[in-house]
């Protein structure tokens, strides 16, 4: 796969770093007419479609993966190491993208979510990690960020002693901000996209959850002169601890790049209305999002991530200026729908 022609100049040694192109081309930018009906047709809304393209079932995660990906091929690792929820899409799309470089993959899925869908740790992701070929192991605790990372390391020094040269995508904030770096990309081609059709956006709806979608996007538009409001919709912990962490997390791009932070205090905007009852949950407001979108405009959408980032769009979109244009930021997360059936069995009975 050959690198998109996208030019990343202003972003200081983004261009040295090593990068595996794993997206197929520009994700689509697609209009929402239908969706706008509901708002009587006085806003246009838009969909980026990171749902769609590059690898298996497709998401957010590929394009983060892009410089994991380049600097594991870099340092000759033939086993991909990776943490996340049980129905975590980023270790579903680690393990493809493993395959495509022809080397292994090793999963540790954490036990985030304490009241799950009986369909939940068989079906959705957790398949296709098996069918994927991915070795799975399991770790306690689902809120412990830098525990979830020193476990990989003991499993790192396993492969090793095997012979293996093992590679880690780590969790916590703490390492370089690779995955961030695949939304300074996509705020370089969202931009081209909006420049060739026309548009003028003016706001964008994101859902935050390591923020590296959130705080990669926002970095990479400010540092090209767009002011588009970037409104983050929490889906794994509170506005209170999100906020700081995206602001930590575009400085932490900034050092990383050697370029200064384009992105103020006031830049970054958070909401966690939609999170409860909590991370890998839906409340009715999200599951009553999600079949609204699916019966408007066949957007397939999860309970974990996008139904609450299109719960919180559908709120702006109520509250927006005549004539506004607003994009939901499509992150993906389709394979989990599946993973959710009874969640989604009661939602139909309720919103039928
Ligand atoms: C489908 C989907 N959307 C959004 C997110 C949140 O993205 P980020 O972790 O970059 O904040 C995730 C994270 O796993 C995801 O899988």
């Amino acid at each position: 796969m050959k690198d998109q022609k996208i030019d990343l100049s202003a972003f200081g040694r983004l261009t040295g770093l090593p990068r595996t192109t794993l997206m197929s081309g520009p994700t689509p930018l697609s209009a929402l007419p239908n969706l706008g009906s509901v708002y009587n047709g006085e806003v246009s809304l838009l969909a980026k479609r990171d749902d769609i393209g590059g690898l298996a079932f497709g998401g957010n995660k590929v394009r983060q993966l892009e410089f994991y990906l380049g600097e594991a091929k870099v340092q000759n690792a033939d086993t991909i190491i990776i943490t996340g929820a049980v129905q975590s899409n980023f270790v579903r799309l680690a393990a493809a993208a493993a395959r495509k470089l022809g080397i292994d993959c090793h999963i540790q899925l954490e036990e985030r979510v304490a009241k799950s869908d009986p369909y939940y740790r068989t079906s959705g992701n957790v398949l296709l990690n098996k069918l994927l070929g991915a070795t799975l192991h399991s770790y306690p605790d689902g809120e412990d960020e830098a525990g979830a990372d020193k476990n990989l390391g003991v499993i790192a020094e396993d492969l090793k002693s095997k012979g293996a040269k093992p590679y880690i995508v780590p969790l916590a904030p703490g390492h370089a901000p690779l995955g961030a770096l695949g939304y300074i990309v996509c705020a370089q081609e969202l931009l081209q996209q909006q420049k060739d059709q026309g548009h003028e956006i003016d706001e964008i709806v994101v859902a935050s959850g390591s923020g590296n979608t959130h705080a990669g996007l926002l970095f990479g538009l400010r540092r090209l002169g767009s002011s588009i409001p970037v409104k983050g919709v929490c889906v794994r912990r509170g506005a209170d601890e999100q906020g700081p962490r995206i602001k930590e997390r575009c400085q932490k791009i900034a050092d990383f790049l050697e370029i200064d932070n384009p992105v103020s205090d006031d830049d970054v905007e958070v909401d966690d209305t939609f999170l409860p009852p909590g991370y890998g949950e839906a409340n009715n407001d999200v599951m009553q999002a999600i079949l609204v979108a699916a019966r408007t405009e066949a957007l397939m959408l999860d309970p974990t991530y996008t139904g609450k980032s299109m719960a919180g769009f559908m709120a702006r979109a109520s509250q927006a200026k005549k004539g506004s244009t607003l994009m939901f930021l499509h992150t993906g997360g389709t394979p989990a729908i599946f993973a959710y059936e009874t969640a989604f069995e009661r939602a139909f009975e309720k919103f039928a």
